[in-house]
C-alpha cells in the first residue's frame, strides 16, 4: 500500500498555510469558480478538502457537497467554522486510495493541492474513476515539475534528466505544504503528460488545461501589490494556459467510463452513497454513528460526529 502524508501525525495546521497567500489563493478560487458555476448535479466530492479552503467554488453547484480527508483532527477541529459557512457540506475521514462509497456516486468532484501527496496517481485515478458517475466533471490540480524556475534551474545544473516524465521529489528541507523536515512526507512534482495519460487510461477526458499562479514568487510579491497580481493572473490564465509555465496545472476533465446497467439516480441520504472503504461491499448501520461491513466484518464509527473510514 502507498505511503499516506498523515497531517495528524505532523500535528500540521493547514489553515495558517494561507495566511500570506493571498494571490495563489484567489488564482485558485477564480480559477474554479468559472469551472463549476455553470455546472450542476446532486454528490460532489472534495478529495482532500481538508477545512474546506475552496468549498465556496462548488458549494452552489451541487446539493448535496462531500469533503473527504485522510486528517480526522483537521475536519474535527474546523467542523463547526465549516458548518457554520456550509450547512449542506458532509465531512469524511477517509484514504483517497481506498473511498467509502458506491460506485458512480459523485457527479462533480476535484482534487487540489493533493496530488503532491500521493505517490501511486494510477491507483487512486482507478478509484476516482469508480466513484465518479459516467458524465462527472473533475478536475485535477498538481504541482507541475516543469515549470519555468525548475527548467532554468535544470540547465543550469546541465541535469537533462529532469525533463523525463518520471515525478520530481522535493527535498524535504523546509518546511513544505504538509511535510516536516523532522517528519518526512511525500511531496511530488509531476509532469504533466504524465498526469494527462494517467488520466485519460482512466477514461477522464481532458477538456481544458488550466494554468495557475504564473506570478508565484517572493520578488514579484514584494514590488507588486495582490490586486495588481490577481490582475495579472487573470490575463496570463487566459493567454497562457497551453504552456508549462505555471508551478500549478489543473486539468478539467469530464469521465467518459461506460454507464453502470443498473444505474440509478443517487438518493438525497448518505448512506445512499456509503459502502466499505475496503471491499466496496453494503454496510449495515446501526443507530447514528456505527457502521458494520457484512462481507468482511469491518467495523467504523463517527468520531465527534464525523465517519472514520480510514483504512490503509
Ligand atoms: C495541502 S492540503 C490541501 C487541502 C485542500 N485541497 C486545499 O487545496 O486547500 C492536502 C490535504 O490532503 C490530505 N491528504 C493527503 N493524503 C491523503 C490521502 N491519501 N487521502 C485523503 N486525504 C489525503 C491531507 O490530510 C491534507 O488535508
Ligand atoms: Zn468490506
Amino acid at each position: 500500500m502507498p505511503d499516506i502524508s498523515d497531517y495528524d501525525k505532523l500535528n500540521y495546521d493547514y489553515s495558517q498555510y494561507w495566511q500570506e497567500r493571498l494571490y495563489e489563493n484567489l488564482a485558485e478560487k477564480n480559477l474554479l469558480n468559472k469551472v463549476f458555476e455553470n455546472h450542476r448535479g446532486n454528490w460532489f466530492l472534495d478529495v482532500g478538502g481538508s477545512y474546506g479552503r475552496i468549498a465556496s467554488t462548488y458549494y452552489n453547484s451541487y446539493k448535496y457537497p462531500v469533503i473527504l480527508d485522510y486528517s480526522l483532527n483537521t475536519l474535527i477541529k474546523n467542523k463547526e467554522i465549516i458548518k457554520s459557512r456550509y450547512p449542506k457540506i458532509t465531512l469524511i475521514a477517509a484514504n483517497a486510495y481506498k473511498m467509502p462509497f458506491k460506485e458512480s456516486s459523485f457527479d462533480g468532484g476535484l482534487m487540489v493541492r493533493v496530488l503532491h501527496h500521493i505517490e501511486k496517481p494510477e491507483e487512486y485515478f482507478k478509484e476516482a474513476k469508480r466513484v465518479f458517475k459516467k458524465d462527472a466533471r473533475y478536475v485535477q490540480e498538481f504541482a507541475n515539475k516543469v515549470h519555468i524556475k525548475a527548467k532554468i534551474k535544470a540547465l543550469f545544473r546541465k541535469d537533462f534528466e529532469f525533463f523525463s516524465e518520471e515525478p520530481y521529489e522535493q527535498p524535504i528541507g523546509e518546511n513544505l505544504e504538509g511535510s516536516k523536515k523532522e517528519e518526512g512526507g511525500i511531496f511530488l512534482n509531476y509532469h504533466p503528460s504524465n498526469i494527462k495519460s494517467l488520466l485519460e487510461k482512466n477514461d477522464f477526458i481532458i477538456e481544458k488545461k488550466l494554468g495557475c499562479s504564473f506570478l508565484r514568487s517572493q520578488t514579484i510579491k514584494k514590488f507588486l501589490g495582490s490586486e495588481v497580481m490577481i490582475f495579472l493572473e487573470k490575463i496570463l490564465q487566459r493567454t497562457l494556459s497551453w504552456t508549462n509555465i505555471p508551478p500549478s496545472i489543473f486539468f478539467q476533465t469530464t469521465l467518459k467510463k461506460k454507464a453502470l446497467g443498473k444505474e440509478v439516480e443517487q438518493g438525497s441520504n448518505l448512506r445512499d452513497i456509503l459502502a466499505c472503504p475496503s471491499c466496496k461491499g453494503d454496510l449495515t448501520f446501526e443507530g447514528e454513528g456505527y457502521a458494520e461491513c457484512k462481507k468482511c466484518n469491518l467495523e467504523f464509527s463517527k468520531k465527534d460526529d464525523i465517519w472514520d473510514f480510514r483504512i490503509e
